[in-house]
């Protein structure tokens, strides 16, 4: 097999963010950008000479043409083995369990996530170390100065390897293993849930609608709602995966999953409905009448989690992001364990999960997770969900009020500023930034600030240090409005601006949460000037 050696220079920008490199498709197409970043991943890990690595996407456009690259420029730099989901598919969740439960080198996950897919929408790789996990900022540090130093790429002149078989080929010395990429994902869900409860919970007229968004968990939740939990036949919808998501945008979210939720809002919708994203990480759920929000979720399963069998023997601990609402925190308190707070982004998770000193975890974003992966992981959120309805045999609405009763309601929405120009954004940040220290003692719409300071980050495992991870504004009546720039968008800036209220009066734990932060809303566009800097009257997403 012949090996070229090709001349290259550095391409400016190749900078990992959240969760990887993330670019318009048509950039990831440009000549040698692809190549580029796969030499820059290899040469930042130490190389990849012997080593065996995972591979698979979420099945968007371009992943197949990026997926026979990769392949073949781990050929070219001496891989010993690649373990491929068919077709090149692979749910980011499955393919943290394959990294795992391989025992592999890492592993290459071709996705944008919730991004729109499409030759105009957006494409992304990442890469994950042997824990399973998003690579943390010390490795993704390092593949950044690799992008800088580049200057030649080794790739291998070959046909397409054939992914469409299962079974093991060869491109070169390289050994090619084609898996089922769900086979093994649906074995760790029998282990850590009660399929039996579950099925008997179905069984019982139980109904729900499983929205995969024409997005990668489709076969996932066919193969373990439909064919192993007994749910009826169509159950899940948009099943299918496809290149472009139907066209849609596969974020499970009030605004992007609309008719789903709708369809939970009215009277004669199911008993639970579920969402999750283009990669099968994040998930939204839905009860008859009932939005959980992330937040919650993450609470609820929290206190709920010991009804499950992986979960019996009780939580090590717990983490949230620090834009998360801190309805975990206390639960976390009345079972005595951990709380950890960390910044946006899965990679934060992974000491804590790896060190065993936290066992769920959980964004506002619509991620929840554990320790049996080291990504977050839509399905299995699912299916703690339907374990724990299953053994309460409660409606979600129901479940969801008694947790409010006993440990108060943190009302709680993110506003999404997209595609603002990346100056006016930055404006806008470092002129908030600049005036943190003179704003405790100040009111703004009629609250007063009593706390304001920018998220610096102490890894307890490593020691490390994250800086520059948002900017928190707490009010003197407990309510919060936290300020982040998006670190996933591919164009211009996104402005995020989290609000939260913690309420625990019971008279007032059902109201409308936009009216509940209606206030901190309009104090946080007076404290930043949202409008004025933006030309903004309004966000573009609310969740
Ligand atoms: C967003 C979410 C963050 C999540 C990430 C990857 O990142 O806010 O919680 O981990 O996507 O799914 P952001 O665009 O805010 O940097
Ligand atoms: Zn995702």
């Amino acid at each position: 097999m012949e090996i070229r050696t090709v001349p290259t220079a550095p391409i400016a920008g190749q900078k990992p963010g959240t969760s990887g490199l993330r670019k318009k498709t048509r950039v990831f197409m440009e000549p040698h950008y692809l190549e580029n970043y796969v030499q820059s991943i290899f040469d930042g890990i130490g190389g990849v000479q012997g080593k065996t690595l995972v591979l698979g996407g979420d099945g968007r456009y371009f992943n197949d043409r990026a997926s026979q690259v990769i392949l073949r420029m781990a050929a070219a730099n001496g891989a010993a083995k690649v373990i491929v989901g068919q077709n090149a598919i692979l749910s980011t969740p499955a393919a943290s369990h394959l990294i795992r439960s391989r025992g592999t080198d890492g592993g290459l996950i071709l996705s944008a996530s919730h991004n729109p897919g499409g030759e105009d929408a957006d494409f992304g790789l990442k890469y994950n170390t042997p824990n399973g996990g998003p690579a943390p900022e010390g490795v993704t540090d390092r593949i950044f100065e690799a992008t800088k130093a580049l200057s030649e790429y080794r790739i291998a002149v070959a046909q397409d390897v054939d992914l469409s078989t299962l079974g093991t080929t060869r491109l070169g010395e390289l050994e090619v293993e084609v898996v089922d990429p769900v086979a093994d994902y649906a074995v760790l869900m029998e282990q850590l849930f009660d399929f039996d409860a579950i099925r008997a919970l179905f069984a019982s007229g139980f109904t729900m609608r499983f929205d995969a968004m024409h997005a990668v968990t489709g076969p996932y939740a066919r193969e373990i709602l439909e064919n192993r939990l007994g749910a009826p036949a169509g159950t899940v919808v948009n099943a299918t995966p496809s290149p472009d998501f139907g066209g849609g945008h596969p974020d499970p979210n009030p605004t992007w999953a609309k008719e789903l939720f709708d369809l939970l809002m009215s009277d004669d919708g199911p008993d639970f409905g579920a969402a999750s994203d283009g990669d099968g990480d994040r998930n939204m759920v839905l009860g008859r009448h009932a939005y959980v929000t992330p937040s919650d979720s993450l609470a609820l399963l929290t206190a709920h989690a010991h009804r499950a069998p992986g979960y019996r023997e009780g939580l090590k601990g717990v983490a949230r992001s620090m834009p998360t609402s801190a309805a975990v925190d206390r639960v976390a308190a009345a079972l005595g364990i951990a709380c950890y707070e960390t910044p946006t982004g899965w990679k934060f998770f992974g000491n804590l999960l790896d060190a065993g000193r936290a066992t769920l975890c959980g964004e506002e974003s619509f991620g929840t997770g554990s320790d049996h992966v080291r990504e977050k992981d839509g399905l299995w959120a699912v299916l703690l969900w339907l374990n724990i309805l299953a053994d309460t045999r409660q409606p979600v609405k129901a479940l969801l009020e008694d947790h409010w009763r006993t440990y108060g309601r943190n009302y709680y929405s993110r506003h999404d500023y997209e595609d603002v120009e990346t100056e006016k954004a930055n404006a806008l940040y470092d002129g908030l930034r600049a005036k943190l220290g003179s704003l405790p003692g100040q009111s703004f719409a009629g609250l007063t600030v009593a706390t304001a300071d920018e998220f610096a980050y102490d890894d307890p495992v490593d020691g490390s240090r994250s800086e520059r991870q948002g900017l928190r504004i707490g009010f003197a009546d407990g309510g919060r409005v936290v300020f982040r720039l998006s670190g996933t968008g591919t164009v211009g800036a996104t402005l995020r601006v989290y609000l939260e209220a913690l309420e625990t009066d019971p008279s007032r734990l059902d109201r409308n949460a936009g009216e509940a932060l209606s206030d901190i809303a309009r104090a946080a566009d007076e404290i930043a000037g949202i409008k004025a800097h933006t030309g903004r009257q309004a966000p573009d997403v609310i969740t």
